[in-house]
Parts: C-alpha cells; sequence; structure tokens
C-alpha cells in the first residue's frame, strides 16, 4: 500500500497525474483493488469447484497429448481462425462439447468475457430487445452496451418484473440470464423463464459459468433438452469448474455462422493455443465423472448454509445468501467491515477475499466463499466457529 501512496504522490504529468487523483480517490473510499499474491490458506475462494486445475492425472493427460502433437505446427494458433488459425484440433473440440452439451453446434473462445461480450453485442439488432437479469455479469453488461438492440434489466430473479418487461419489449425479444449467479450463488428460475420466453415468443441466452461441472447430470449445467425450444444461446466457459482456460459459445449451426461473421472477439482475436485445447477435451470427461466431487460439494453447502442460518438467527449475521450450487456470501456491509472481517478470517487461515463496492451494490459487501470438493466439513465448521468468535467478540451483535 506504502507503494502505491508513493507512487500516485508521485505522479506529476497528465495524463498519470489525472489517473493518480481517481486512484486517491477510490483509496480514500477504501475501494482501491490490488493484486495480492498467495492462496495461502484453505481455499474458499478459488472457481476450480472440482480441484481440476489442481488435478495432477489431468496436468499428466495434457502433458503426454501435448509431447504427442509435437508433429503438429505451432504452439500457438498463430492468427484468427480466420486468417490461419484454424486447426482440427479445434473442430475436434467443438464437436466434443456440442455432442457432450447435446447441441447442432460449440464455437470456442479465448474467455468466457469475450464469448459473452462479443455474443450480447453482436446477436440482437436495432429494433428487438434484450432483457436481462439485473445481477448479470460484467461481461454480459459489456456486451449489452455494445448492442445495437433496445436493453432493458429486470430485478433480479423477479418473474413479474420479467414479464412486464416482456410485455413492453419491441420487436424480437431475447431474455439473458445465468445458471448460478457469481455474487449469490443462487441459481435462475430457468423453467419459470422458459414459460415466459415460450408466451411471448422470447429467446433464451444462458451464461453456465458457475453451473458447468456443479450442476445437472455428469455436471453438464442447469440447462436441460426441455429449454431447446426456447433457447438460443449457451455459454459455457472452462476457467471454473473445468479448471483450464477458455469458452465455447453452444448453439445452433446458424447461430455459429452468424458468430464467426458478426462476433468481433471471435474473428479479431488469436484463436485459443492447442495446448489449452488439449486440456479442455481432457478435462471434460474428468468433470463428467466427478459425481463423488458433486456429492462432496452438495454435502459441504448443506452444512455452511445451516451454519450461516444459525448464526443469522443469533443475530450475529446481517445476511447471507445459501449456497445453491457451490457460492455462498456473507454479507458485511462496509468496504472497512468486510476487509477487516476478511483479514480476521485469513488471520484464521482461510483464503478468502472482500468483494468490495462498486463490484457489489453498496450495502452488500461481503465475502465470498466458494466450495470444492477438496474442502471438508471440518474446514467448513472451523470457518463457522471463527465467524461466530468473532461476532462474540464485537461489543454488541448486529
Ligand atoms: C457468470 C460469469 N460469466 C462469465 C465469466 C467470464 O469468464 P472468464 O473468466 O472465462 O472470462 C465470469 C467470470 O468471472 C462469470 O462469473
Amino acid at each position: 500500500v506504502s507503494n502505491i501512496a508513493v507512487m500516485i504522490e508521485e505522479a506529476i504529468e497528465p495524463p498519470l497525474a489525472r489517473m493518480a487523483g481517481t486512484l486517491a480517490q477510490r483509496a480514500a473510499e477504501g475501494k482501491l483493488r490490488q493484486l495480492r499474491l498467495g492462496s495461502q490458506g484453505v481455499d474458499f475462494s478459488t472457481n476450480d469447484y472440482l480441484g481440476l486445475a489442481r488435478d495432477k492425472a489431468l496436468h499428466q493427460q495434457v502433458l503426454e497429448s501435448w509431447a504427442a502433437y509435437i508433429d503438429s505446427p505451432t504452439n500457438g494458433a498463430t492468427a484468427s481462425r480466420l486468417l490461419g488459425g484454424e486447426s482440427v484440433l479445434a473442430e475436434e473440440t467443438e464437436a466434443d462439447i456440442s455432442r457432450f452439451h447435446q447441441a447442432e453446434s460449440a464455437l470456442l473462445f479465448a474467455t468466457g468475457y469475450m464469448a459473452n461480450q462479443g455474443l450480447l453485442s453482436c446477436v440482437a439488432n436495432r429494433g428487438e430487445t434484450i432483457l436481462y437479469d439485473a445481477y448479470v455479469h460484467a461481461s454480459l453488461r459489456e456486451g449489452l452496451r455494445l448492442s445495437l438492440a433496445t436493453t432493458l434489466s429486470f430485478h433480479h430473479n423477479d418473474l413479474e418484473h420479467l414479464r412486464e418487461q416482456l410485455a413492453r419489449a419491441k420487436g424480437q425479444v431475447y431474455v439473458a440470464t445465468e445458471s448460478v449467479f457469481s455474487m449469490d450463488g443462487d441459481t435462475a428460475l430457468l423453467a419459470e423463464i422458459a414459460t415466459l420466453c415460450r408466451e411471448f415468443g422470447a429467446k433464451l441466452i444462458l451464461d453456465e459459468a458457475h453451473a458447468l461441472g456443479v450442476l445437472g447430470q455428469k455436471g453438464e449445467g442447469l440447462w436441460t433438452t426441455d429449454l431447446e425450444d426456447v433457447t438460443l444461446a449457451r455459454v459455457y466457459t472452462f476457467g471454473k469448474g473445468l479448471g483450464c482456460h477458455g469458452a465455447a459459445v453452444v448453439g445452433s449451426n446458424i447461430l455459429k455462422l452468424y458468430l464467426i461473421n458478426y462476433c468481433r472477439p471471435f474473428i479479431y482475436s488469436t484463436a485459443l493455443a492447442p495446448v489449452q485445447m488439449l486440456a479442455i477435451r481432457h478435462a471434460y470427461p474428468m468433470m463428467a465423472a466427478a459425481d463423488d466431487a458433486r456429492t462432496q460439494i452438495r454435502t459441504l453447502a448443506a452444512a455452511l448454509n445451516e451454519g450461516l442460518k444459525d448464526l443469522k438467527v443469533e443475530g450475529f449475521l446481517a445476511d447471507y445468501c445459501p449456497a445453491q450450487a457451490s457460492i455462498a456470501a456473507i454479507i458485511q456491509p462496509g468496504n472497512t467491515e468486510v476487509r477487516a472481517l476478511a483479514a480476521t478470517l485469513q488471520a484464521a487461515g482461510f483464503d478468502v477475499r472482500p468483494v468490495v463496492s462498486p463490484t457489489v451494490q453498496a450495502g452488500t459487501e461481503r465475502i465470498r466463499i466458494c466450495l470444492h470438493s477438496y474442502n471438508t466439513l471440518g474446514e467448513v465448521e472451523k470457518l463457522l466457529s471463527t465467524l461466530r468468535a468473532n461476532y462474540a467478540k464485537a461489543t454488541r451483535p448486529l
């Protein structure tokens, strides 16, 4: 922090002086974001839900297939797929992904951010309307900002409000939401949303980022084939439950061809590197087979939810979001307060991070708790008892 203070102090040239002023203001408000090394302690913060990012067998499989790849042409993809970066491996990887997700086709992207931003920005035309859940991820919002269509939010998971917005929306309508919300950990009311989409002729765009690997048969996510008739596109990201990197938009052949033609992050960016695609191909079957890991996450979630409920009932906890998949949140209003709580938990041996405003709405600052198959019930219990001791020390309960 002192380095940063000096850095800000010493910036006298415009535009760095202006940036320094903005940063100083942000720091004074307790909102300065900083990178921090160290996954010290019990991991309750990463998105490696099934432990695949640290799985030695997966690592070994990728190494071996990468070694076998020695006669193939390149280390990197060399270009965008439209300009020489196309490969048999990309096509085979997409075929694997679309088969697993029971879709006609899949299109790979370098990250989930690019997939969402690109998809949302190009899929709808002027005169059409995209309705989106107020809690969708920044990557979808970025695409919405770039879209030529009218974009309107509906209150988070609020079916009545969605219905009102559907009634008011013009042209072809799209409804964008997430299977598992990344900061609250709750799930979309998909069946009800699909019913409304049917009634109004709207098409669903679903981000399955935090559901892949955790929910559904073989970890396939929240989407099921009975939603096929209302679904335009699904987005699967590989940097979370799959433990790799990249993403795919899954849907029809027409959608894929449209994206290849109009989706700028696909057209103007280098394709995934071969080693990344090999990792994705090896990780999928491992993820599908990880039923024990999913059971463990559910067991941990039940224990955590029970403990957080007790703490709230006893008046200690301002609020909490129960885990419906593998994400929960302990609400601790105030950036300073949530940082102090994170420090207490870190000192007790937990790798947790505060999520401060403006990432979340002011007053709903939180410790986001991610549960993993490699966490234990003992760790969850120790987390709960640390919270209890911390709150009990405070002069009065909340
Ligand atoms: C819901 C959701 N969608 C998309 C993304 C972006 O995915 P990626 O990390 O692959 O860019 C995230 C990442 O945090 C996310 O939480």
